[in-house]
């Protein structure tokens, strides 16, 4: 995959409302972005994927939507404030900049060359207070995963709930962490939203589930998402990479123009979360299995992906560029996102083929018509061919054209995004043959 690539989708991001820079008219602020009006369509559209395989398709993981501030305490038990850090040195040089000691291969800042601070960690958690006092006994962070809003509601679920055992909790939300060194645009942000599931089993269980668990991600992101095999892969983290509280640990890594990167991690937590919840608040968080008549505290195999890189490993997926008939004749260049289907913010595009009066009412009708079943954007602006370009660049399925024809014999023309052939459809028939469109993915 080409380093331009890269360019190219952060220019589309941002030529057609996907995302932006946060606080842009302030000169933006490092490390954050706001998704814009096409971009949060697709962000949702991957969430609602994500959540509809995890917990609607399933009989055995239920949903979750907690806090974003926790209690303290939950930073303690979970180790996040002992052991969430990482190694930072400054630049006594000319330049100060900070740099995480572990992504350096010399000694020297390499951004001026000069020495280098000792090492010291530095925790990623955002601090932050409760009240209007700020005080030691308010201190309170964000939340830098959602993982932990599921463990210490286990035992609510567990108690409102039908599940036994093995089961998951699901949640999607933001996430906070201070990175030292964020970049390759949303990729490692400070604020970011995760999809995650911690899958409670029996202990002596958890290969069997790592395993089913890596081949059931990994087919998530080729069958729902449409992602090239090819580009994506299994990387098993060694020993002394293994966060704090995981036992075994394999990212599925998806090939970035910056290199093979970690989309999703799949760890085996063991009964850490739950163990030391249990001993920090003095709950019981033991399961108590009826059949086997024994109690335990369960194991986890834990699922994490963020949405904000499987959204740009989508955009980098399906990006591409061929050529396309040219209103003036001959060709001209396009760029085309090959979005599934499913995932396209928009699904319809309706275009009255000039701005004639006659026209624009036709379309309006058939746009209001089709919005009860599919999401539509109606453009009457510029040229129809320059239209047709905007709607490839948003990666939408088909357009739907009424021309003079149209007012004459009821029929408007389909087009198909990726092959940009045509076919005539009855007004009558449209929706039942969009529908039939869809569900051929
Ligand atoms: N609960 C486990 C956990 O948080 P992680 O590997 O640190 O594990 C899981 O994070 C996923 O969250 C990553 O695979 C990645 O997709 C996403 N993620 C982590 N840090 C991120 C950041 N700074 N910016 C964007 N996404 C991030």
């Amino acid at each position: 995959m080409s380093e331009d690539l890269m360019d190219k989708i952060v220019s589309l991001c941002k030529r057609r409302g996907f995302i932006f820079q946060s606080s842009e008219i302030y000169g933006g602020i490092n490390a954050l972005y706001d998704y814009g009006p096409m971009g949060v369509e697709l962000k949702n559209n991957i969430k609602a994927t994500w959540w509809k395989h995890m917990v609607q398709m399933r009989d055995d993981i239920v949903g979750i939507d907690c806090s974003i501030i926790m209690h303290p305490r939950t930073w303690q038990a979970s180790g996040h404030l002992e052991s969430f850090t990482d190694p930072l040195v400054d630049c006594l040089g000319e330049c100060k900049q900070r740099w995480r000691a572990d992504q350096l291969d010399t000694m020297q800042c390499p951004a001026c060359g000069g020495p280098l601070s000792e090492v010291r960690q530095f925790n990623l958690m955002f601090k932050t207070y409760v009240g209007p006092v700020e005080e030691k006994s308010a201190e309170v962070y964000l939340r830098p995963e959602t993982a932990q809003g599921i463990f210490v509601n286990f035992k609510n679920v567990l108690n409102t709930s039908r599940m036994r055992i093995p089961f998951g909790i699901a949640q999607i939300g933001k996430a906070f962490r201070n990175e030292i060194s964020p970049g390759n645009f949303i990729f490692r942000s400070r604020e970011f939203e995760q999809m995650e599931c911690e899958y409670f089993i029996k202990p002596g269980t958890e290969d069997q589930w790592f395993e089913y668990w890596l081949e059931h991600r990994m087919a998530w992101y080729v069958k729902a998402l449409g992602i090239k095999p090819e580009h994506l892969r299994f990387r098993e983290h060694t020993q002394d990479e293994l966060a704090h509280y995981a036992k075994r640990a394999c990212d599925i890594e998806y090939l970035f123009p910056f290199g093979w990167q970690e989309l999703e991690g799949i760890a085996s937590r063991s009964d850490y979360d739950l163990r030391r919840h249990q001993d920090f608040s003095g709950e019981d968080l033991t399961y108590y299995d009826d059949i086997a008549r024994e109690r335990f505290i369960p194991y986890v195999i834990e699922p994490s992906a963020g949405v904000d890189r499987t959204f740009l490993c989508v955009l980098l997926d399906s990006y591409s560029e061929d050529m396309a008939p040219s209103a003036k004749g001959g060709e001209e260049p396009r760029v085309v996102l090959k979005l599934p289907k499913n995932l396209a913010p928009v699904q319809v595009a309706v275009l009255p083929l000039s701005k004639r009066e006659e026209l624009c009412r036709g379309a309006s009708m058939i746009a209001s018509m089709l919005r009860k079943h599919f999401r539509v954007e109606y453009d009457e602006t510029q040229s129809i061919g320059r239209r047709y370009r905007r709607q490839d660049e948003i990666g939408t399925p088909y357009a739907v054209t009424f021309d003079f024809q149209s007012i004459e014999d009821n029929c408007v023309t389909i087009r198909e995004r990726d092959t940009m052939s045509q076919i005539r459809v009855p007004i009558s028939q449209l929706v039942q043959k969009l529908t039939e469109l869809f569900d051929e993915e």
